[in-house]
């Protein structure tokens, strides 16, 4: 764990970087599956179909820029049937091939910070450099699939409806709801079966953050 300040930025993801992040997805995402997890080759397949909408966090340690965290991206249509979906579904197996170069929406198949770089902002920072791409794309904004790794702790007098309510409210911290909120997501609904993670009872939020610029007319 960091706790001096530390030098940080993002970037367009590259081909240099996927090799780390791949390394990375196992301490980050500990309960999923290895379906579940992005290898070095589906990073590389989101580049090669999106590499605008890649992005990697890095830190400067020790004389050296790290790889610290990232998100990674693709654009859909979407509508009502897209409500209820697993991540595995949505991303296509990982793969993005749900990727449409026209699509209005973002949707964010990932977005993590390594626990070693967590609190200096970086998870903020890939949420702004997405808003950023939703607002020069001119698309309407963004959808999420968002873990619940705090419910555990309030499994045994709250439903997992009353905890989210109760996150939104400002009421209770979840260490990945509360960070989204923070960054202008909406929780527009519970994910059933989204995703294997048994604090949460395998379920995720479905979040949506709009963009207010989005101009019909020049779409
Ligand atoms: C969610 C996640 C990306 C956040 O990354 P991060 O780099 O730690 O986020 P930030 O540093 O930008 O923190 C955001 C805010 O939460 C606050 N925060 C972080 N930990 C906190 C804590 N334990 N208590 C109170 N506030 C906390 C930070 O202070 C910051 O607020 P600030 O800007 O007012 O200082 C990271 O925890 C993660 O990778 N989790 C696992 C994967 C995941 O859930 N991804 C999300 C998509 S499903």
């Amino acid at each position: 764990m960091i706790t001096s300040p530390v030098a940080t930025r993002v970037v367009n993801t590259e081909r240099q970087h996927v090799k780390r992040l791949a390394q990375m997805q196992r301490v980050i995402y500990p309960t999923l599956t290895d379906e579940e997890l992005l290898s070095a080759e589906h990073f590389l397949r989101h580049l090669t179909l999106f590499p605008e909408g890649q992005f990697t966090a890095l830190a400067h340690v020790h004389d050296k820029w790290v790889v610290a965290g990232s998100t990674s991206t693709f654009r859909i249509h979407w509508d009502a049937l897209h409500k209820q979906h697993t991540f595995l579904e949505i991303t296509d197996g990982g793969w993005f091939d749900h990727h449409t170069p026209d699509g209005e929406w973002l949707y964010g198949g990932d977005l993590s910070v390594h626990p070693d770089f967590r609190g200096l902002g970086l998870g903020s920072r890939l949420y702004d450099a997405r808003r950023d791409l939703v607002r020069r794309l001119n698309l309407r904004g963004e959808v999420a699939g968002g873990m619940l790794p705090g419910y555990d702790r309030h499994r045994h007098h709250l439903s997992i409806e009353a905890y989210v309510r109760r996150v939104v409210a400002g009421e209770l911290r979840d260490p990945t709801l509360s960070v989204q909120l923070k960054n202008g997501f909406v929780v527009k609904g519970i994910l059933y079966d989204h995703i294997t993670d048994p604090r949460a009872d395998n379920c995720a939020t479905l979040i949506v953050r709009e963009n207010p610029y989005y101009n019909r007319v020049s779409a």
